[in-house]
């Protein structure tokens, strides 16, 4: 039988199944099939030995905060490693706020359990099947009890929210009322988290605005002009930076670095005597300067030698095909977080540094600031010289 584990066996059983009988025995255990949870772990007080044991368990799995591509993609994956482990799994539509609304995907026969083919062809689309939102009664602790109570009702062992740090900040909370299991996916184009070299979506977000970046440089050598590139992440520049690199822009705007106006205009009349007809400057939305529009408006007043236009990229970078890149980490993402399950893991983020998974709790994964490597901003400056 695949997929049995080795689980000591105390105090009683809540058998589901059994090949031999069912409620089933102590001796039937070897093929018995057992409900987990952790507030409803009983089995059978004369069976101490090891025993195999499947484990089931049913399993919730939502999106959660702004969307990312590949999130259709780490859905799939829990659905089918956690199938092909013998679990249930239950997909919880719009984020915590469904979970409050009791909002779950049906199938097409009307069941709440997803099969193996209700997530057919989700790898490359953009977006979530199962919705998102960012909740404000789930904020609330009023709302993140009554969440748990939600989750008892329905009987969910696990949850895998798929989100980024306000969607883990909802988990920490939610463990306050409700003792199942919680890994979590990092699911947001920021790139803003530790415990992962990169999230899911930030790859697409990148390559999206670097194509954009790509087309504006088009018109802004046309034109010989400047052009300022508003680019997501409020409170990171990885977006920022990578577009940079990855569509030669000549300066860069981060929350983590200071924007020097005079710095930037004696740069930039250096790049034109240099012979440097269009300037693309990429923008983070959360600049500690200010926003792209009032960035133009200080360079202006600064005597900036090109005549500038704004580009606010905005939820461009949200949608669309999800690259390789993303859909390969969804994939072992939501492949992880069930293995991490099965594994009696919880409170956690599974991500993946160096290649290798690990699992961050989920206060280490926003408790500081993620920094900006020093090399890449290096990089932006030597090369656009
Ligand atoms: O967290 C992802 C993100 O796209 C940020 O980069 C951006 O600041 C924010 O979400 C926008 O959120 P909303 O779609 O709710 O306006």
């Amino acid at each position: 039988m695949p997929n049995l584990q080795q689980v000591s066996i105390r105090g009683k059983a809540t058998p589901v199944g059994c090949r031999a009988r069912n409620p089933c025995s102590p001796e039937d255990l070897d093929i018995c099939l057992v409900r987990r949870g952790r507030w409803r772990v009983s089995f059978f007080e004369d069976h101490t030995a090891q025993d195999q044991v499947r484990i089931v368990m049913r399993i919730g799995v939502f999106c959660s905060g702004g969307d990312a591509p590949g999130m259709n993609a780490c859905v799939r994956a829990t659905v089918r490693a956690g199938i092909a482990d013998g679990h249930q799994i239950v997909g919880i539509r719009r984020g915590y706020q469904g979970l409050l609304e009791e909002d779950f995907y049906v199938t097409r026969d009307g069941r709440t359990e997803m099969t193996l083919r209700t997530v057919s062809d989700w790898t490359r689309h953009g977006g979530t099947f199962l919705r998102s939102s960012r909740s404000e009664m789930f904020r609330t602790s009023a709302g993140q009890q009554q969440a748990a109570e939600i989750l008892k009702r329905h009987e969910i062992d696990a949850l895998i929210p798929i989100g980024g740090d306000g969607t883990f900040h909802g988990a920490v909370a939610l463990a306050q009322f409700w003792d199942g299991q919680i890994v979590g996916c990092p699911g947001t184009i920021d790139n803003d988290l530790q415990g992962t070299d990169f999230t899911i979506g930030f790859s697409t977000a990148v390559s999206t605005a670097v194509e954009a970046v790509d087309k504006i440089r088009d018109t802004a050598e046309s034109h010989e002009r400047m052009f300022l590139v508003e680019v997501m992440g409020r409170h990171s520049g990885y977006i920022a930076v990578h577009t940079a690199i990855g569509a030669g822009a000549e300066t860069v705007c981060l929350p983590e670095t200071e924007t020097d106006i005079a710095q930037i205009v004696e740069n930039l009349r250096a790049l034109q005597q240099r012979g440097k007809s269009s300037v693309m400057m990429v923008v983070a939305e959360g600049d500690e300067g200010g926003s792209a529009a009032a960035l133009q408006s200080r360079l202006m007043d600064a005597g900036c030698p090109f005549s500038t236009r704004v580009v606010i990229l905005g939820h461009l970078q949200r949608g669309g095909t999800p690259t390789p890149e993303d859909r390969l980490l969804a994939s072992q993402s939501g492949h992880w977080a069930i293995r991490a399950i099965g594994a009696g893991s919880s409170g956690v983020m599974v991500g993946r540094v160096g290649g290798e998974l690990c699992e961050t709790p989920f206060p280490g994964t926003f408790a500081s600031h993620r920094p900006i490597p020093a090399d890449l901003l290096e990089l932006v400056a030597t090369l656009s010289l």
